[in-house]
């Protein structure tokens, strides 16, 4: 996946995970594997460094290639004088990366079968010890921005457990509206709490919703 593909915001870089880079993966394994992802989640099956490299190899690029988007990196930039001064901005973006924090993730999913919804849905999970600082929110903003401006896609849907108290606060705060709990059959009828950006239309069933 393109190395110099990024999205920019404030504080934040987001961008593809690189199966050869040790350190994508073995961050991709760390917040796979946290309690708080599992909750939200589920176990995702990732064990050691190859599994969370063959999951950006193969799953990953293969989602990319599909439908544009997938699973995203998402990095703190170095705050203060010293962020540009090994490396200035016109450094290649790998190095500029590599002077960076990895906090989180994002993402836009969708089926590829006939039945799948009509757009993606918008997922976000930041690592435990740098939540409440409002990178989910800087960060799916910035995804959202992408989806519409890099890849024409309008609207995504929010999708999380009713009881997941964090993912509703989150939606709420980018100023999406919350449709209610709705049982999903992509999901195997497992009820979700629905949230859609305001500009989506009214009647979800065009989405593909109940
Ligand atoms: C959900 C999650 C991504 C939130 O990340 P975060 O970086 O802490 O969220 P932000 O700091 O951007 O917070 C955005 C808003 O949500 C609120 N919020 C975040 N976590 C909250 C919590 N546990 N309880 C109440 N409100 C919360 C913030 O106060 C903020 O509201 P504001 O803008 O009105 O002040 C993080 O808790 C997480 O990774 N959870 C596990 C994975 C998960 O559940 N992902 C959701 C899948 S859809």
């Amino acid at each position: 996946m393109d190395p110099n593909f990024f999205i920019e915001t404030d504080r934040l870089y987001i961008s593809y995970f690189q199966h050869d880079n040790d350190a994508h993966c073995d961050f991709l394994l760390n917040l796979y594997t946290t309690p708080e992802f599992i909750a939200s989640a589920g176990n995702t099956g990732l064990k050691k460094r190859q599994d969370a490299r063959r999951r950006i190899k193969n799953s990953f690029s293969k989602w990319r290639a599909t439908h544009g988007y997938c699973p995203y990196l998402v990095s703190r930039k170095p705050a203060g004088p010293t962020a540009t001064d090994a490396v200035g901005p016109e450094a290649p973006f790998q190095a500029r990366l590599a002077r960076c924090t990895p906090v989180g993730s994002v993402w836009f999913m969708r089926g590829t079968h006939p039945t799948a919804y009509a757009v993606p849905d918008l997922g976000f999970a930041i690592l435990p010890e740098e939540t409440r600082k409002g990178y989910a929110k800087e960060a799916a903003g910035g995804a959202m921005k992408h989806l519409k401006e890099g890849l024409g896609i309008d609207v995504a849907l929010g999708f999380t457990d009713p009881a997941n108290v964090a993912a509703k606060a989150v939606f709420k705060s980018m100023g999406w509206v919350d449709r209610g709990e709705m049982a999903l059959r992509e999901f195997g009828g497992e009820v979700s709490s629905v949230w859609v950006p305001p500009n989506a239309a009214e009647d979800l069933s065009v989405y593909g919703l109940p």
